[in-house]
């Protein structure tokens, strides 16, 4: 028997009756238009309804059932008969719940618990908001012109393309999430090269368009890493050494109702990531100066140079502005220039107070050295130690007694042995020759001076003893495996057009190349790498690494949605038009039942 609900009949019956009726969603796209999903519980199937505001998530209450119920969806096809039944059982995540999560059809688990990354350094939270829950997977659904995504998919290398404006809608497990005239567009450098191309999307917070505070998100394609957890792992790392960074989450993307794949959701580097990340929301701070390194050629890298006083000596695409601060706009880069004078002028023989010299007014030395030591640690072959490539410095107003100069890093696939030059680890004197091409933060600072090089060592070994060890890092890794697998045989499914690359890393070199190396490009295996350099370090600088995983220090507190009221960031996301739904089946409501649902929902989410 087949009974029919509308998600508003379903609305009504939530929020006035008992909670013995529980509200079923479901993500999924019928393998037909006319098609759509039900669930089935004790054989009987009840159909799910998706309406142009909620699609793909089919809802619907079943009267009857209890909080302790067990059910599988069903696709249907036009008659509303089943077409394909998951293969497993579910269970609502709360006996208590009167709503199932928003949940992926035949993925069987919605929320993960993943082990805690114990903190080495103390940290900060980015201001509250609703994205980067890193325990589950959530869908991005876009809808954009047929004909500009056909033409961006056929020649993605294409510079001159026309801006394209979607619809974007963002779902999790709670959340349905949806705005309209959304900046959309590929993005990348060397992701541009490979069939799964990498997107960015660009909300206009001038035009009142917003998402949760993170208004420029991009969606990292990780194409060159089979096992999709590097970049990850590599972010929990700077977490736990207190770096400001991108917080990520992995979403499954479709674009016109195509499956595009499974990927990587961080923070853009903008203005406001800089609100919103580094000064945790607080909308008082005037931020500094950001410029952003890249390294086009290995002949043109950001090493940090003098070459003259004004930006006419420096090229556009190694340094660019991010954020003006006090440059002048005829000279952008003025400010950093000054720093890299200072570099240049830098004598480690003959400066009396090094430390001092650099940490008191020009340079975050604490944060530079972890910064630094985790790049060796991972082995990151695309930033500053060895490429010169790939970070922003900010001239962060809140350091020290006047502000100074802060490391802030990015993209990390090319880590623990994905694109590393050679398949042996070196100690970190010898691991880049400087010679040829010099980066005189790491050659003056970490190598010759030595009170500066002392501070490096014990950051090494901070590190090492506390997080960068097998027993601290791969429960975590082990989890991220468990809850890709699923998703990425989905990815790895995909039958993509366009120009590219492929890759065509398989579910087993996902698998294997946490411990094996066996896939081709990878110069080293996940775990192998973390196992070996966290073993000749420790030889190296003489030390023990103590069984056992703790913080080092205390984890910072979490924020929660009224620290970003408080501070008056409007934190929660504004006020956006297009609509907030929950996964109890309604809009949300500032009062009410559902809203108090919702609230629930997102404490326990923050909490885990
Ligand atoms: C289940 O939900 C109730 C009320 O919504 C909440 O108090 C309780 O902590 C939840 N239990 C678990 C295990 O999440
Ligand atoms: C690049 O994009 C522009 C704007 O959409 C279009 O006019 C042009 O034909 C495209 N070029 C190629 C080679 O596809
Ligand atoms: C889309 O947003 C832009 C600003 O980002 C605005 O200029 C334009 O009018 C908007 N278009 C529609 C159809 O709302
Ligand atoms: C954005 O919202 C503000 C306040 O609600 C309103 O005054 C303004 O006109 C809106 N801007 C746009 C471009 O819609
Ligand atoms: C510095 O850059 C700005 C912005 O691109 C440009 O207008 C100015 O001419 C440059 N100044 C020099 C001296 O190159
Ligand atoms: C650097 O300066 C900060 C204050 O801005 C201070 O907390 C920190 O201990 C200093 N680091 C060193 C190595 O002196
Ligand atoms: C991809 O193409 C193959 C061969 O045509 C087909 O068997 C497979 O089902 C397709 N995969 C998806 C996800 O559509
Ligand atoms: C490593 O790879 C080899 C060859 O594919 C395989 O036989 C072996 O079982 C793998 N070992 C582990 C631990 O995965
Ligand atoms: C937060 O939102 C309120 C109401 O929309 C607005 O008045 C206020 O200016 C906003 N604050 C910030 C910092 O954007
Ligand atoms: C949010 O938008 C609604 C509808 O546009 C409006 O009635 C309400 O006052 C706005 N709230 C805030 C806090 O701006």
């Amino acid at each position: 028997m087949v009974r029919v609900f509308a998600s508003m009949a379903g609305l009504l019956t939530l929020t006035s009756a008992a909670l013995a009726q529980i509200t079923f969603n479901v993500v999924g796209y019928p393998s037909a238009a006319t098609g759509s999903f039900g669930v089935s519980i004790n054989g009987q199937i009840t159909k799910l309804t998706a309406t142009e505001d909620t699609f793909p998530v089919f809802s619907g209450v079943v009267p009857t059932a209890t909080s302790s119920v067990q059910y599988s969806y069903v696709e249907l096809d036009a008659t509303g008969a089943a077409v394909k039944t998951e293969a497993f059982v579910r269970q609502l995540h709360n006996v208590t719940a009167t709503h199932s999560y928003n949940e992926f059809f035949e993925r069987p688990t919605t929320k993960w618990t993943l082990p805690p990354v114990p903190y080495t350094y103390l940290a900060t939270w980015p201001s509250y908001t609703k994205v980067f829950d890193d325990d589950e997977i959530a869908t991005i659904h876009v809808t954009a012109d047929v004909a500009q995504m056909a033409a961006l998919i056929a020649n993605p290398q294409n510079d001159t393309k026309t801006d394209i404006r979607v619809t974007f809608r963002w779902i999790d497990h709670n959340d349905i999430y949806t705005q309209h005239n959304i900046s959309f567009t590929n993005s990348g450098k060397s992701s541009k090269e490979f069939q799964k191309q990498a997107y960015k999307f660009s909300f206009d917070t001038d035009y009142n368009q917003t998402f949760y505070s993170r208004p420029n998100i991009k969606l990292r394609s990780e194409v060159s890493d089979p096992t999709m957890l590097r970049e990850k792992t590599y972010i929990d790392l700077l977490n736990s050494a207190g770096i400001p960074t991108q917080q990520a989450q992995y979403v499954r993307l479709f674009i016109n109702n195509q499956p595009f794949g499974l990927y990587m959701m961080v923070d853009d580097i903008k203005k406001s990531f800089v609100k919103q990340t580094i000064h945790g929301g607080d909308p008082s701070v005037i931020p500094g100066s950001m410029v952003q390194m890249n390294a086009p050629l290995v002949t043109l890298q950001a090493d940090l140079i003098y070459k003259g006083p004004t930006n006419a000596s420096y090229d556009a695409s190694v340094y660019a502005p991010v954020v003006l601060g006090n440059n002048p706009v005829t000279d952008y880069l003025q400010q950093l220039i000054a720093f890299m004078k200072d570099l240049q002028d830098y004598n480690p023989a003959t400066t009396p107070d090094p430390v001092g010299y650099w940490n008191n007014t020009r340079l975050d030395l604490d944060g530079f050295l972890r910064n630094m030591a985790i790049e060796y640690l991972a082995g990151a072959y695309d930033n500053y130690w060895m490429s010169g490539s790939n970070y922003f410095m900010y001239f962060n107003p809140k350091l020290g007694a006047s502000g100074k100069w802060q490391w802030i890093p990015t993209d990390f696939d090319g880590t623990f042995g994905d694109g590393y030059p050679t398949s042996t680890q070196s100690s970190y004197q010898t691991w880049v020759d400087l010679k040829t091409y010099d980066h005189p933060l790491i050659s003056k600072l970490i190598l010759n001076t030595p009170a500066i090089n002392a501070l490096f060592e014990t950051t090494l070994k901070e590190l090492i003893q506390t997080v960068y060890k097998p027993e601290a890092l791969f429960p975590r890794i082990m989890a991220y495996n468990q809850m890709l697998l699923v998703d990425y045989t989905w990815d790895v499914s995909i039958n993509r057009t366009g120009p590219g690359k492929v890759n065509g890393y398989t579910v087993a070199d996902f698998n294997n190349n946490l411990l094996n190396t066996t896939t081709k490009d990878m110069s080293y295996s996940v775990k192998g790498w973390i196992t070996d350099m966290s073993n000749s370090v420790s030889t190296a600088l003489k030390f023990t690494i103590p069984a056992g995983v703790a913080n080092r220090v205390e984890p910072p507190p979490k924020p929660t949605k009224d620290d970003g009221k408080n501070k008056g960031g409007n934190a929660s996301g504004g006020n956006a038009s297009g609509g907030k739904k929950s996964a109890a089946g309604s809009v949300v409501a500032s009062t009410g039942l559902v809203a108090v649902l919702v609230g629930v929902a997102s404490l326990v989410s923050l909490l885990l």
